[in-house]
C-alpha cells in the first residue's frame, strides 16, 4: 500500500500512504455550509484529524469553496453537494451531521421569528438523515434551537428511527461565551474555565451555573447578573453590531468545531470532559433540556443531568423551563 512521495521541505523521498488508502476516521456533513457558518466551520472542521471525509451540502451551488477548500494539504477529502435532490447523497454514511441549513435573524427579530422557514428545512434533513444515515449524531445549530430540535425529533420518530442519544440541539456557543466573558472578568486564560450552561438556547432559557465554576467566580451577587445577562444576550450583541449582515458565524462556527471534536472522541470511545447540549431529558418537566453530557460510540454515554443549583439558578432555570415547555410543543405541534 506505500507508495514513495517526496518532502516538501527537503525535497527527499519518503513512504507516503496515498490519501484516499488513509485510515477511515469519520465522515462529517455540513447541512447549509455555503452559509455564514457553513463556510469557516468547514474549514475548521479540514483542519481536525478525526474527519477524513466531508460532504458539504446546500441549497447554493458547493462547488467553488469546495475546490477551494479541496487544496488544503489535510488528510480530509472534502466533497460537494447541492440542491434539495443531493442533501441524502451528503448525508449518506455520515457520522456526524451538522445541520446549520436555515435563516438568521436581523435586528428586532427573536430567534422564534425564524421558527416558519426554518422548520420545514430541518425537518426535511432530519428525515433525510433517519432515512440514509440513520447511525448519524445529528447536531442542530439552525434557530430557533428550542422549537427546531423537537421538530427533529418528530420528523425522525416519522421515520420510525429515532434515537434520542444521536440528537443534540448546539448550545455551544453559549458556553463559549460564559468562559470567555468569566475569564475576561477574572483575567485569566477562558481555556482554562468550565461552567455548565444549561437550559436552551435563547434569552432567559440560558441558565450559566456560575456556582459550578471552575475556578470558583470571584465576583459579586451584581456582578454575576450583568455577567447572566451579556451571556442571555450575546445573540443580540452580535446581531446589532453586524447590522443587518446576520448574526454569529465565526464564533458558532468554533463553537461547532469544538462541539463535533467532542462527538467524535466520544464515537473513538475516549471522551473529554463533559459538554452541555439540548437533548431530550427528564431532568425536569421540560421535554428537551441542556444538560452536562459523557459522549460515546452511541452518542450520549452519560446525561449528568442538573448540576447542583443555588437558589437564584432555580429560580432561572423555573423560568427557563416554562419558557421550554411551549417552544417544544410548537415544534411538536408542527409536525401533527
Ligand atoms: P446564512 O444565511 O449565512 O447561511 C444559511 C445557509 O443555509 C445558506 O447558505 C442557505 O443557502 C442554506 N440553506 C437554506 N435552506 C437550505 C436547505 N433547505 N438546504 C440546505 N441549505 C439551505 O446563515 P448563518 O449565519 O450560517 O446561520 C444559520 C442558522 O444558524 C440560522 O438559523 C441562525 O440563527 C443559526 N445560529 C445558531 C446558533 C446557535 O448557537 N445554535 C448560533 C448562530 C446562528
Ligand atoms: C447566537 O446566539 O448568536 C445565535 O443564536 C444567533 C442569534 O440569532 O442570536
Amino acid at each position: 500500500a506505500a507508495v514513495m512521495a517526496q518532502c516538501r521541505h527537503c525535497w527527499r523521498l519518503y513512504q507516503a500512504t496515498p490519501s484516499h488508502m488513509q485510515t477511515r476516521q469519520f465522515k462529517v456533513a455540513v447541512i447549509g455550509a455555503a452559509g455564514g457558518i457553513g463556510q469557516p466551520l468547514a474549514l475548521l472542521l479540514m483542519t481536525n484529524k478525526l474527519v477524513t471525509e466531508l460532504a458539504v451540502h446546500d441549497i447554493e451551488p458547493t462547488t467553488g469553496f469546495r475546490k477551494d477548500l479541496s487544496h488544503m494539504d489535510t488528510g480530509c477529502q472534502v466533497k460537494a453537494y447541492f440542491g434539495s435532490d443531493q442533501m441524502k447523497t451528503a448525508i449518506k454514511g455520515a457520522d456526524i451531521v451538522m445541520i446549520t441549513a436555515g435563516m438568521p435573524r436581523k435586528p428586532g427579530q427573536t430567534r422564534d421569528f425564524l421558527f416558519d422557514t426554518n422548520a420545514p428545512i430541518v425537518a426535511k434533513a432530519a428525515a433525510l438523515v433517519s432515512e440514509h444515515s440513520s447511525h448519524a449524531l445529528v447536531g442542530i445549530i439552525t434557530n430557533p434551537v428550542n422549537a427546531v430540535v423537537a421538530v427533529a425529533a418528530e420528523a425522525m420518530k416519522k421515520c420510525g428511527r429515532y434515537d434520542p442519544r444521536r440528537l443534540f440541539g448546539v448550545t455551544t456557543l453559549d458556553v463559549v461565551r460564559a468562559e470567555k466573558f468569566i475569564g475576561d472578568h477574572m483575567e485569566i486564560n477562558p481555556r482554562k474555565v468550565r461552567i455548565p450552561v444549561i437550559g436552551g438556547h435563547a434569552g432567559t432559557t440560558i441558565v450559566p451555573i456560575f456556582s459550578q465554576c471552575q475556578p470558583p467566580f470571584e465576583g459579586d451577587k451584581e456582578c454575576i447578573e450583568s455577567i447572566v445577562k451579556r451571556i442571555q444576550t450575546g445573540g443580540d450583541e452580535v446581531v446589532k453590531a453586524k447590522a443587518f449582515k446576520g448574526s454569529a458565524t465565526l464564533s458558532m462556527a468554533y463553537a461547532a468545531a469544538r462541539f463535533t471534536n467532542a462527538l467524535m472522541r466520544g464515537l473513538k470511545g475516549e471522551p473529554g470532559p463533559p459538554e452541555c447540549a439540548y437533548v431530550e431529558s427528564d431532568a425536569t418537566d421540560s421535554p428537551f433540556l441542556s444538560t452536562p453530557l459523557t459522549f460515546g460510540p452511541k452518542g450520549i454515554a452519560k446525561n449528568h443531568g442538573l448540576p447542583e443549583l443555588d437558589e437564584r439558578e432555580k429560580q432561572q432555570l423555573k423560568v427557563a423551563v416554562d419558557a421550554l415547555k411551549k417552544s417544544v410543543s410548537k415544534g411538536v405541534k408542527y409536525m401533527e
